[in-house]
């Protein structure tokens, strides 16, 4: 297993934190194969500011305080109302369960100026890896049009190719909320993983996994108790019974190689910014697949259709041996 730095995967997290975006923080804290460069925040699941302290507070439990977080957008590009998840990941983005203290602050810079300052110093090393809607990687883009060619490339959770959306009958949650930034983002030039619904609806937590969790060391007890909520509202809304989507920690799987793609193809992919029924949709041109995908012209996303097996046990068995919480988690 590589541990050593020079052959860890660097990877900048930009997140809305709320409860699967904390098992991505754990598993970039906690896996010896990633670096962990920083996490800017972002609304989404729940405002700026709280996840910024949501952010603040895993990392300290991690014994990872020394990891920079830059504070993001509070709005999308178009300075529109903002709709937070706190149904789906409670009111404190911790499923209701959360840490009472506030550990931490975060840096000076915003997040976009931290991607770019950071990406500026270490070019064509690190993978962006952005969980939570894309407005501060589109600003990040617009402070600096040349980021394409900084970074070693960028993981994005969102979009579905072939499933269904989770908004709306097409769009995921993290397009949605910034059609206009994504829109921006799938359009740069550079090399992009769009870790859609399409495989996250499909890598799941069951009780078993949760079981073990309790049972284990502090850290993953906490990991438990907080997604009791969001496994309530993933049976509900999506499965009839207890199962838990881990969409952020998949794409962080992805970009440092801890699960693969069984089918991914490379094609072109645009994102509905119209105001009708398919606004927020990634639409994937998939018209190839019934010819192992031809290559495309000008084609730059990958897209994940189908993972290989095991990454939720893997997850499990990396939380429940990651010991007690280096803060009071209670
Ligand atoms: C995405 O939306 C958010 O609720 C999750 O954290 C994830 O990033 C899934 O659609
Ligand atoms: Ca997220």
């Amino acid at each position: 297993m590589p541990t050593d730095k020079g052959s860890r995967t660097a990877i900048l997290l930009d997140c809305d934190t709320g409860v699967d975006d904390t098992m991505a923080i754990m598993l970039a804290c906690l896996s010896p194969e990633i670096e962990l460069v920083g996490v800017g925040t972002i609304w989404g699941n729940v405002d700026r500011d709280l996840a910024t302290q949501n952010t603040l507070n895993i990392l300290a439990m991690c014994g990872r305080s020394d990891v920079p977080v830059a504070a993001g957008a509070t709005t999308p590009l178009n300075g529109a109302d903002v709709d937070y998840g706190y149904f789906v990941h409670g009111k404190d983005g911790q499923g209701n369960r959360g840490m009472k203290g506030k550990y931490g602050k975060s840096i000076e810079m915003s997040a976009a100026e931290f991607i770019v300052d950071s990406c500026r110093k270490r070019p064509g090393e690190i993978e962006l890896v952005p969980v939570g809607p894309l407005t501060n990687i589109a600003l990040a883009l617009q402070l600096e049009p040349t980021l394409p060619k900084l970074v070693r490339g960028i993981t994005i959770m969102g979009g579905a190719a072939l499933a269904p959306g989770n908004v709306s009958p097409v769009a995921e949650a993290n397009i949605w909320h910034d059609a206009e930034a994504a829109s921006e983002v799938f359009l740069a030039q550079w090399p992009i993983t769009m870790v859609g619904l399409d495989v996250t609806m499909r890598t799941l937590l069951t009780e078993e996994h949760f079981d073990r969790m309790r049972n284990g060391g502090g850290i993953s007890k906490y990991m438990a108790q907080i997604a009791e909520f969001y496994t309530t509202f993933n049976q509900e809304r999506s499965f009839g019974r207890r199962l838990s989507t881990m969409h952020d920690a998949v794409a962080v799987g992805l970009a440092a190689n801890l699960v693969r793609a069984k089918v991914a193809p490379v094609v072109n992919v645009e994102v509905d910014t119209t105001d009708g029924p398919g606004r927020g949709q990634t639409i994937c041109d998939l018209r190839g697949i019934y010819m192992n995908f031809p290559s495309q012209e000008n084609a730059h996303c990958r897209v994940p259709l189908e993972l290989e097996d095991g990454f939720p046990d893997f997850f499990t068995d990396l939380i429940v041996a990651a010991g007690e919480p280096a803060v009071n988690v209670e």
